[in-house]
């Protein structure tokens, strides 16, 4: 009978004159393996063992780099875009900042998304609202606006501006000037949830309801407008200018309260409850006064930093960012920094701090 003629197993082969894939049990367990895992792959699934190490890892790992974009060598570019396109065909005339690690897909680390606007004399970018939350950070102009729910705030350098999750905003600049401020949204957070919405109005600048500094002044002087609800998720407050942050980072300094890390440093914080002004982004200012040589530190959040004044240099793993005002630097998750200032330095920075202490997972370590 034919299939008398074959072994039911192969024979032990002569070792000179073997196949070594068949002489080698190993190469016989993979191929098993592998056999197994194409059949299985046929129902969608796969095999953890392959990919475990991967996904449990001892210690935090990321694929974003350190990075910074300098002012001097970025501010035309910006300003050349306006040739191209208006502000409101553009919708936002923005030159996205994106880790160089991460190409493409249009954030500077994996949970934000960080860009460069631009607005000129004249121009509008019409109102719109969205699930990202978004912040402005001034950098350069002197009284173009941000409207937020009613409220015009007329912006100068250094000021925080929040438009929060689904609150209508638009941007216009009556001003002689250009004006260019960072954006900082947390688009690649809601885009992994999948859960964005966004809507336009009809017309393109909201109705002003409100004074410019009226929500700073309703929430951010110690006492509320009676009946304010007790525990909102964000701050009510819109812009926290520079002019009245500034100088509490001196009074800290004066009072001797200066972080060996972090400079003499204030957390943008909601009024009414203390926590931050946004569930998924938060937002420091430090002052590092001349001579300071901070000390290594590290932490779960990749943060983004601003130099407002004044110059220094951040080492971050073993490189060495010298930045002075207008520079966008970004230090990864998880990687050491230490901040030096020779002359008085003031750093604005943010990361998504808030989202991971609500989901227990930030950590920081000296
Ligand atoms: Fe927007």
């Amino acid at each position: 009978m034919a299939f008398a003629r074959k072994p039911a197993y192969p024979k032990r082969a002569d070792p000179k004159h073997a196949d070594p894939k068949h002489a080698d049990p190993k190469h016989n367990v993979q191929a098993a393996r592998q056999a197994y895992y194409d059949r299985i792959a046929r129902h969608d699934m796969a095999p953890l063992w392959e990919k475990l190490r991967d996904l449990i890892s001892n210690e935090p790992k990321t694929h974003c780099a350190p990075a910074i974009w300098r002012f001097k060598d970025v501010r035309a570019l910006v300003l050349e875009s306006a040739e191209l396109i208006s502000a409101k065909e553009a919708e936002r005339r923005v030159l996205v900042l994106e880790n160089p690690a991460l190409r493409g897909q249009s954030r500077i680390t994996q949970t934000l998304y960080a860009g460069l606007q631009l607005i000129l004399p004249g121009e509008v970018a019409p109102a719109h609202r969205h699930t990202a939350s978004a912040i402005r950070f001034i950098l350069e102009g002197h009284g173009a606006y941000t409207a937020v729910e009613g409220e015009r705030a007329i912006m100068s350098p250094g000021d925080f501006v929040l438009t929060p999750n689904w609150a209508t905003h638009d941007h216009g600049n009556p001003s002689g000037e250009p004006m260019i401020w960072l954006d900082v949204l947390d688009l690649p957070t809601i885009n992994f949830f999948e859960t964005m919405f966004a809507e336009h109005l009809a017309e393109e600048s909201q109705p002003v309801l409100r004074a410019d500094g009226d929500s700073l002044a309703f929430y951010g002087s110690g006492v509320l407008p009676d009946g304010t609800p007790a525990a909102p998720n964000r701050s009510p407050v819109i812009n926290y200018t520079y002019a009245r942050t500034r100088p509490i980072l001196e009074r800290l300094r004066n009072a001797g309260a200066l972080d060996r890390r972090h400079g003499a440093r204030v957390r943008y914080a909601n009024p009414i409850n203390g926590g931050w002004a946004m569930p998924t982004m938060g937002a420091h200012l430090a002052l590092l006064p001349a001579g300071f040589a901070g000390e290594n530190y590290r932490a779960t959040d990749g943060t983004i930093f601003v130099c407002v004044e004044g110059e220094g240099a951040t080492r971050i793993g073993d490189e060495t960012f010298a930045w002075s005002a207008g520079d966008v630097f970004v230090a990864p998750p998880w990687r050491h920094y230490a901040h030096a200032a020779a002359r008085d330095a003031v750093l604005f920075s943010i990361s998504d701090r808030p989202a991971q202490e609500a989901l227990g997972i930030w950590r920081e370590i000296d």
